[in-house]
Protein backbone atom coordinates (compact mmCIF):
# COMPACT_ATOMS: atom_id res chain seq x y z
CA UNK A 1 0.00 0.00 0.00
CA UNK A 2 2.98 2.03 0.96
CA UNK A 3 5.18 0.99 -1.64
CA UNK A 4 2.16 1.87 -4.16
CA UNK A 5 1.25 5.19 -3.17
CA UNK A 6 5.25 6.39 -3.48
CA UNK A 7 5.52 5.04 -7.01
CA UNK A 8 3.42 7.22 -8.11
CA UNK A 9 6.08 9.52 -7.48
CA UNK A 10 9.83 7.73 -8.22
CA UNK A 11 11.68 10.98 -7.55
CA UNK A 12 10.95 11.29 -3.96
CA UNK A 13 11.70 7.71 -3.40
CA UNK A 14 15.44 7.02 -2.38
CA UNK A 15 16.77 4.64 -0.28
CA UNK A 16 15.89 1.19 0.02
CA UNK A 17 11.90 0.43 -1.55
CA UNK A 18 9.99 -0.91 1.35
CA UNK A 19 9.65 -4.13 1.75
CA UNK A 20 6.18 -5.57 2.96
CA UNK A 21 6.76 -8.97 4.65
CA UNK A 22 4.68 -11.48 6.24
CA UNK A 23 6.64 -11.92 9.62
CA UNK A 24 4.82 -14.82 10.51
CA UNK A 25 6.26 -16.96 7.59
CA UNK A 26 9.65 -15.56 8.02
CA UNK A 27 11.69 -18.95 7.59
CA UNK A 28 14.38 -18.24 10.27
CA UNK A 29 12.60 -16.84 13.15
CA UNK A 30 14.21 -16.84 16.62
CA UNK A 31 10.86 -16.23 17.96
CA UNK A 32 7.62 -17.06 16.47
CA UNK A 33 4.09 -15.96 17.93
CA UNK A 34 1.67 -17.81 16.45
CA UNK A 35 -2.23 -16.74 16.97
CA UNK A 36 -1.20 -15.53 20.21
CA UNK A 37 -3.92 -13.98 23.05
CA UNK A 38 -3.54 -14.03 26.93
CA UNK A 39 -6.11 -12.95 29.29
CA UNK A 40 -5.37 -13.13 32.60
CA UNK A 41 -8.71 -14.36 34.47
CA UNK A 42 -10.41 -12.69 36.63
CA UNK A 43 -9.13 -12.17 40.70
CA UNK A 44 -10.48 -11.15 43.82
CA UNK A 45 -13.37 -9.29 42.41
CA UNK A 46 -11.28 -7.40 39.47
CA UNK A 47 -12.54 -8.52 36.24
CA UNK A 48 -10.48 -10.43 33.58
CA UNK A 49 -8.16 -8.68 31.33
CA UNK A 50 -7.67 -9.04 27.15
CA UNK A 51 -3.78 -8.18 27.84
CA UNK A 52 -2.71 -9.58 24.25
CA UNK A 53 -4.69 -10.41 21.03
CA UNK A 54 -3.93 -12.26 17.34
CA UNK A 55 -0.53 -11.50 18.05
CA UNK A 56 0.92 -12.92 14.92
CA UNK A 57 4.97 -11.82 13.97
CA UNK A 58 8.11 -13.19 13.98
CA UNK A 59 11.75 -11.96 15.23
CA UNK A 60 14.32 -12.57 12.91
CA UNK A 61 17.95 -14.74 13.99
CA UNK A 62 20.44 -12.62 15.29
CA UNK A 63 18.17 -9.47 14.77
CA UNK A 64 17.73 -6.76 17.52
CA UNK A 65 13.87 -5.88 17.28
CA UNK A 66 12.14 -3.24 19.38
CA UNK A 67 9.19 -3.52 20.76
CA UNK A 68 7.08 -0.27 22.12
CA UNK A 69 4.01 0.54 23.70
CA UNK A 70 2.58 2.86 26.29
CA UNK A 71 2.23 1.03 30.16
CA UNK A 72 -0.11 -1.70 29.75
CA UNK A 73 -0.22 -2.32 26.29
CA UNK A 74 0.92 -5.77 26.81
CA UNK A 75 5.18 -5.87 26.61
CA UNK A 76 5.84 -7.49 29.89
CA UNK A 77 3.06 -10.11 29.20
CA UNK A 78 4.54 -10.75 25.57
CA UNK A 79 8.28 -10.97 27.05
CA UNK A 80 6.89 -13.49 29.62
CA UNK A 81 5.82 -15.99 26.74
CA UNK A 82 8.78 -16.09 25.14
CA UNK A 83 10.37 -17.38 28.53
CA UNK A 84 7.42 -19.33 29.38
CA UNK A 85 7.23 -17.54 32.58
CA UNK A 86 3.14 -17.40 31.09
CA UNK A 87 1.35 -19.82 28.81
CA UNK A 88 -0.53 -18.23 26.37
CA UNK A 89 -4.45 -18.29 26.65
CA UNK A 90 -4.54 -19.40 22.58
CA UNK A 91 -1.72 -20.09 20.22
CA UNK A 92 1.90 -20.98 20.76
CA UNK A 93 5.37 -18.83 20.99
CA UNK A 94 8.32 -20.93 18.70
CA UNK A 95 11.57 -20.14 19.96
CA UNK A 96 14.26 -21.53 17.89
CA UNK A 97 11.76 -23.97 16.90
CA UNK A 98 10.81 -25.44 19.84
CA UNK A 99 6.92 -24.64 21.23
CA UNK A 100 7.82 -22.89 24.55
CA UNK A 101 4.23 -22.72 25.87
CA UNK A 102 4.13 -26.27 26.03
CA UNK A 103 7.01 -26.96 28.08
CA UNK A 104 7.04 -27.58 31.88
CA UNK A 105 8.94 -28.58 34.51
CA UNK A 106 13.05 -29.58 33.41
CA UNK A 107 12.28 -29.62 30.02
CA UNK A 108 11.29 -25.29 30.20
CA UNK A 109 13.82 -25.06 32.62
CA UNK A 110 16.58 -26.28 30.25
CA UNK A 111 15.06 -24.11 27.18
CA UNK A 112 14.75 -21.22 29.68
CA UNK A 113 19.12 -21.66 29.84
CA UNK A 114 18.59 -20.22 26.19
CA UNK A 115 17.29 -17.10 27.56
CA UNK A 116 18.35 -14.54 29.34
CA UNK A 117 16.67 -11.51 30.43
CA UNK A 118 16.94 -8.44 32.16
CA UNK A 119 14.87 -6.11 34.13
CA UNK A 120 14.43 -2.47 34.88
CA UNK A 121 14.96 -2.73 38.39
CA UNK A 122 17.80 -5.06 37.82
CA UNK A 123 16.45 -7.65 40.07
CA UNK A 124 19.64 -8.19 42.07
CA UNK A 125 20.38 -10.22 45.23
CA UNK A 126 21.30 -7.33 47.79
CA UNK A 127 22.99 -9.71 50.04
CA UNK A 128 25.41 -11.18 47.31
CA UNK A 129 28.37 -9.34 45.63
CA UNK A 130 28.78 -8.49 41.66
CA UNK A 131 30.33 -11.86 41.07
CA UNK A 132 27.80 -14.07 42.88
CA UNK A 133 25.00 -12.56 41.41
CA UNK A 134 26.43 -13.82 37.59
CA UNK A 135 27.30 -16.84 39.56
CA UNK A 136 23.84 -17.87 40.58
CA UNK A 137 22.55 -19.03 37.21
CA UNK A 138 25.47 -20.96 36.57
CA UNK A 139 25.10 -22.88 40.40
CA UNK A 140 21.64 -23.29 39.36
CA UNK A 141 22.74 -25.35 36.21
CA UNK A 142 25.01 -27.50 38.26
CA UNK A 143 28.36 -25.67 36.84
CA UNK A 144 31.56 -26.42 38.80
CA UNK A 145 33.29 -23.88 41.01
CA UNK A 146 36.39 -23.68 38.74
CA UNK A 147 34.20 -23.28 35.40
CA UNK A 148 32.23 -21.15 37.66
CA UNK A 149 34.84 -18.48 39.16
CA UNK A 150 36.58 -18.31 35.30
CA UNK A 151 33.08 -17.76 33.50
CA UNK A 152 32.27 -15.03 35.85
CA UNK A 153 36.07 -13.37 35.23
CA UNK A 154 34.76 -13.23 31.51
CA UNK A 155 31.57 -12.06 31.96
CA UNK A 156 32.87 -9.08 33.88
CA UNK A 157 35.58 -8.48 32.11
CA UNK A 158 33.14 -8.61 28.96
CA UNK A 159 30.49 -5.98 30.38
CA UNK A 160 33.34 -3.64 31.24
CA UNK A 161 33.46 -3.73 35.14
CA UNK A 162 35.98 -6.64 35.64
CA UNK A 163 36.78 -4.39 38.72
CA UNK A 164 33.21 -4.68 40.61
CA UNK A 165 34.03 -8.46 41.39
CA UNK A 166 33.27 -8.04 44.88
CA UNK A 167 31.23 -5.23 45.29
CA UNK A 168 27.73 -5.74 46.40
CA UNK A 169 25.10 -4.13 44.54
CA UNK A 170 24.29 -0.69 47.19
CA UNK A 171 27.56 0.00 45.86
CA UNK A 172 27.52 -0.36 42.06
CA UNK A 173 26.03 2.45 40.55
CA UNK A 174 22.65 2.17 38.31
CA UNK A 175 24.43 1.41 35.08
CA UNK A 176 27.16 -0.77 36.65
CA UNK A 177 23.73 -2.50 38.14
CA UNK A 178 22.45 -3.36 35.07
CA UNK A 179 25.67 -4.52 33.66
CA UNK A 180 25.93 -7.10 35.86
CA UNK A 181 22.09 -7.58 35.23
CA UNK A 182 23.52 -8.07 31.26
CA UNK A 183 26.55 -10.87 32.21
CA UNK A 184 23.97 -12.75 34.66
CA UNK A 185 21.61 -12.88 31.81
CA UNK A 186 24.30 -13.98 29.75
CA UNK A 187 25.87 -16.52 32.00
CA UNK A 188 24.43 -20.22 29.87
CA UNK A 189 25.38 -18.18 27.08
CA UNK A 190 21.58 -17.81 25.64
CA UNK A 191 20.51 -17.45 22.41
CA UNK A 192 17.99 -14.58 23.13
CA UNK A 193 18.00 -11.68 25.47
CA UNK A 194 14.90 -10.29 26.71
CA UNK A 195 15.30 -6.67 27.57
CA UNK A 196 12.32 -5.27 29.53
CA UNK A 197 12.70 -1.82 30.44
CA UNK A 198 15.58 -2.22 31.17
CA UNK A 199 16.89 0.94 30.48
CA UNK A 200 14.46 3.58 31.99
CA UNK A 201 15.51 4.06 35.29
CA UNK A 202 18.93 5.04 33.78
CA UNK A 203 19.95 8.57 32.58
CA UNK A 204 20.31 9.36 28.97
CA UNK A 205 24.18 8.82 29.35
CA UNK A 206 24.12 5.79 31.32
CA UNK A 207 20.95 4.49 29.18
CA UNK A 208 23.56 5.09 25.88
CA UNK A 209 26.17 3.34 27.03
CA UNK A 210 24.25 0.11 28.16
CA UNK A 211 22.47 0.62 24.63
CA UNK A 212 25.91 0.48 23.23
CA UNK A 213 26.86 -2.62 25.12
CA UNK A 214 23.87 -4.12 23.45
CA UNK A 215 25.06 -3.59 20.61
CA UNK A 216 28.24 -5.20 20.99
CA UNK A 217 26.64 -8.00 22.67
CA UNK A 218 24.76 -8.47 19.10
CA UNK A 219 27.09 -8.18 16.95
CA UNK A 220 30.31 -10.42 18.70
CA UNK A 221 27.78 -12.89 20.34
CA UNK A 222 24.86 -13.08 17.06
CA UNK A 223 22.22 -12.97 20.53
CA UNK A 224 18.86 -11.93 19.22
CA UNK A 225 17.75 -9.41 21.25
CA UNK A 226 13.80 -8.02 21.90
CA UNK A 227 14.21 -5.02 23.37
CA UNK A 228 10.97 -3.85 25.24
CA UNK A 229 10.70 -0.35 25.80
CA UNK A 230 7.90 2.63 26.09
CA UNK A 231 10.52 5.16 24.46
CA UNK A 232 11.45 5.58 20.78
CA UNK A 233 14.85 6.78 21.27
CA UNK A 234 15.60 3.55 22.57
CA UNK A 235 14.54 2.06 19.38
CA UNK A 236 15.79 4.23 17.24
CA UNK A 237 19.16 4.03 19.09
CA UNK A 238 19.61 -0.03 18.80
CA UNK A 239 16.84 -1.66 16.59
CA UNK A 240 16.56 -2.41 13.31
CA UNK A 241 13.35 -4.30 13.51
CA UNK A 242 10.43 -2.45 15.80
CA UNK A 243 7.04 -3.76 16.83
CA UNK A 244 4.17 -0.99 18.02
CA UNK A 245 1.99 -2.36 20.50
CA UNK A 246 -1.60 -0.44 21.48
CA UNK A 247 -3.92 -2.32 23.65
CA UNK A 248 -2.86 -5.78 23.45
CA UNK A 249 -2.46 -5.35 19.62
CA UNK A 250 0.18 -5.08 17.22
CA UNK A 251 -0.82 -1.52 15.40
CA UNK A 252 2.20 -1.71 12.89
CA UNK A 253 5.72 -3.09 12.85
CA UNK A 254 8.64 -3.05 10.00
CA UNK A 255 12.24 -1.82 9.46
CA UNK A 256 12.91 0.93 12.13
CA UNK A 257 13.85 3.88 9.22
CA UNK A 258 10.51 3.18 7.67
CA UNK A 259 8.29 3.46 10.68
CA UNK A 260 10.32 6.67 11.24
CA UNK A 261 9.71 8.63 7.95
CA UNK A 262 6.37 6.79 7.40
CA UNK A 263 4.71 6.80 10.32
CA UNK A 264 0.74 5.06 10.14
CA UNK A 265 -0.28 4.64 13.44
CA UNK A 266 -1.33 7.78 15.93
CA UNK A 267 -0.14 5.92 18.11
CA UNK A 268 3.36 5.67 16.19
CA UNK A 269 3.31 9.00 15.83
CA UNK A 270 2.60 9.97 18.84
CA UNK A 271 5.89 8.26 19.82
CA UNK A 272 8.12 9.80 17.14
CA UNK A 273 7.36 13.46 18.23
CA UNK A 274 8.56 12.45 21.73
CA UNK A 275 11.68 12.22 19.67
CA UNK A 276 12.03 14.40 17.29
CA UNK A 277 11.11 16.87 19.14
CA UNK A 278 14.40 17.54 21.01
CA UNK A 279 16.55 17.70 17.77
CA UNK A 280 16.78 21.14 16.38
CA UNK A 281 19.83 23.95 16.80
CA UNK A 282 19.83 26.34 20.01
CA UNK A 283 20.11 29.17 17.66
CA UNK A 284 16.86 28.56 16.02
CA UNK A 285 15.08 27.40 18.91
CA UNK A 286 15.55 30.92 20.14
CA UNK A 287 14.12 32.55 16.94
CA UNK A 288 10.98 30.49 17.05
CA UNK A 289 7.98 32.15 17.88
CA UNK A 290 4.24 31.13 18.48
CA UNK A 291 2.93 34.64 16.32
CA UNK A 292 2.85 34.75 12.78
CA UNK A 293 5.95 36.13 11.16
CA UNK A 294 7.55 36.35 7.81
CA UNK A 295 7.82 32.58 7.58
CA UNK A 296 6.41 29.69 9.01
CA UNK A 297 8.68 26.92 10.10
CA UNK A 298 7.84 23.33 9.38
CA UNK A 299 10.07 20.15 10.42
CA UNK A 300 9.53 17.62 7.96
CA UNK A 301 11.63 14.02 7.95
CA UNK A 302 12.57 12.61 4.63
CA UNK A 303 14.24 8.91 3.76
CA UNK A 304 17.84 8.83 2.17
CA UNK A 305 20.71 11.05 1.99
CA UNK A 306 19.92 13.36 -0.91
CA UNK A 307 15.83 13.25 -0.50
CA UNK A 308 15.71 16.47 1.43
CA UNK A 309 17.02 18.44 -1.96
CA UNK A 310 14.68 16.85 -4.32
CA UNK A 311 12.19 17.75 -1.84
CA UNK A 312 13.19 21.20 -1.48
CA UNK A 313 13.21 21.67 -5.41
CA UNK A 314 9.59 19.65 -5.98
CA UNK A 315 8.53 22.61 -3.24
CA UNK A 316 9.46 25.26 -4.78
CA UNK A 317 8.27 23.51 -8.70
CA UNK A 318 4.54 22.88 -7.48
CA UNK A 319 3.36 25.15 -5.03
CA UNK A 320 6.26 27.77 -6.33
CA UNK A 321 7.30 28.66 -2.83
CA UNK A 322 10.62 29.80 -1.82
CA UNK A 323 11.54 27.95 0.30
CA UNK A 324 14.34 28.80 2.99
CA UNK A 325 16.41 25.07 4.66
CA UNK A 326 16.70 27.12 8.16
CA UNK A 327 18.09 23.88 9.77
CA UNK A 328 19.30 19.94 8.33
CA UNK A 329 20.13 16.85 10.08
CA UNK A 330 20.57 13.20 8.68
CA UNK A 331 20.41 10.40 11.54
CA UNK A 332 21.24 6.99 10.76
CA UNK A 333 17.91 5.33 12.46
CA UNK A 334 17.74 1.71 11.81
CA UNK A 335 21.21 1.57 10.00
CA UNK A 336 19.61 4.03 6.95
CA UNK A 337 20.36 7.86 6.43
CA UNK A 338 16.92 9.30 7.78
CA UNK A 339 16.77 13.66 7.27
CA UNK A 340 15.08 16.15 9.39
CA UNK A 341 14.31 19.02 7.71
CA UNK A 342 13.54 22.59 9.40
CA UNK A 343 12.09 25.34 6.56
CA UNK A 344 10.86 28.04 6.45
CA UNK A 345 7.72 28.92 3.88
CA UNK A 346 7.11 32.18 3.00
CA UNK A 347 3.71 33.74 2.14
CA UNK A 348 1.95 33.74 5.38
CA UNK A 349 -0.49 31.07 6.91
CA UNK A 350 -1.94 29.89 3.76
CA UNK A 351 0.93 28.53 2.00
CA UNK A 352 1.89 27.46 5.41
CA UNK A 353 -0.90 24.76 5.11
CA UNK A 354 -0.93 24.11 1.74
CA UNK A 355 2.72 23.04 2.16
CA UNK A 356 1.57 20.63 4.66
CA UNK A 357 -0.85 19.44 3.07
CA UNK A 358 1.03 18.64 -0.08
CA UNK A 359 3.79 17.02 2.62
CA UNK A 360 0.81 14.60 3.72
CA UNK A 361 -0.22 13.66 0.48
CA UNK A 362 3.09 12.36 0.12
CA UNK A 363 3.16 11.00 3.40
CA UNK A 364 6.20 13.22 5.14
CA UNK A 365 5.69 13.32 7.97
CA UNK A 366 5.72 16.83 8.99
CA UNK A 367 4.86 19.43 11.66
CA UNK A 368 4.61 23.47 11.82
CA UNK A 369 6.75 24.29 14.88
CA UNK A 370 5.54 28.11 14.59
CA UNK A 371 6.90 31.11 12.67
CA UNK A 372 10.32 33.53 12.33
CA UNK A 373 10.25 37.11 12.18
N1 LIG B 1 -0.24 -11.16 36.29
C1 LIG B 1 -1.25 -10.37 35.87
N2 LIG B 1 -2.51 -10.55 36.35
C2 LIG B 1 -3.54 -9.78 35.92
N3 LIG B 1 -3.41 -8.79 35.02
C3 LIG B 1 -2.18 -8.56 34.52
C4 LIG B 1 -1.03 -9.31 34.93
N4 LIG B 1 0.04 -8.85 34.26
C5 LIG B 1 -0.39 -7.84 33.49
N5 LIG B 1 -1.73 -7.67 33.63
C6 LIG B 1 -2.57 -6.68 32.91
O1 LIG B 1 -2.37 -6.90 31.51
C7 LIG B 1 -2.28 -5.67 30.81
C8 LIG B 1 -0.92 -5.60 30.12
O2 LIG B 1 0.07 -5.51 31.11
P1 LIG B 1 1.64 -5.62 30.79
O3 LIG B 1 1.88 -6.80 29.95
O4 LIG B 1 2.37 -5.52 32.07
O5 LIG B 1 1.85 -4.28 29.92
P2 LIG B 1 3.13 -3.32 29.78
O6 LIG B 1 4.35 -4.10 30.12
O7 LIG B 1 3.06 -2.90 28.34
O8 LIG B 1 2.90 -2.17 30.70
C9 LIG B 1 -2.49 -4.58 31.85
O9 LIG B 1 -3.85 -4.23 31.84
C10 LIG B 1 -2.13 -5.26 33.15
O10 LIG B 1 -2.83 -4.69 34.23
MG1 LIG C 1 5.88 -3.75 31.44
Amino acid sequence: MKAASMNAHPSLVIGEPIEIRDAAAEPDAMVRFEGISKTYPAYRGKPGVNALEGIDFAIARGSITGVIGRSGAGKSSLVRLINGLEKPTTGRVVVDGRDISALTGRDLRLAQRSIGMIFQHFNLLSSRTAADNIALPLEIAGWSKADIRARVTELLELVGIADKHDRYPSELSGGQKQRVGIARALATRPDVLLSDEATSALDPQTTRAILDLLANINRELGVTIVLITHEMSVVRQLAKEVVVLDAGHVVESGHVADIFTHPKHPITQSFLAEVTGDSLPVSLVSRIVQEPGSHAVIRVQVRGAGAGDTLIARLARELGLDVSLLSARIDEIGGQPVGSLVLGIPGGDSAATRTLAWLSQYQFPAERLGYVA
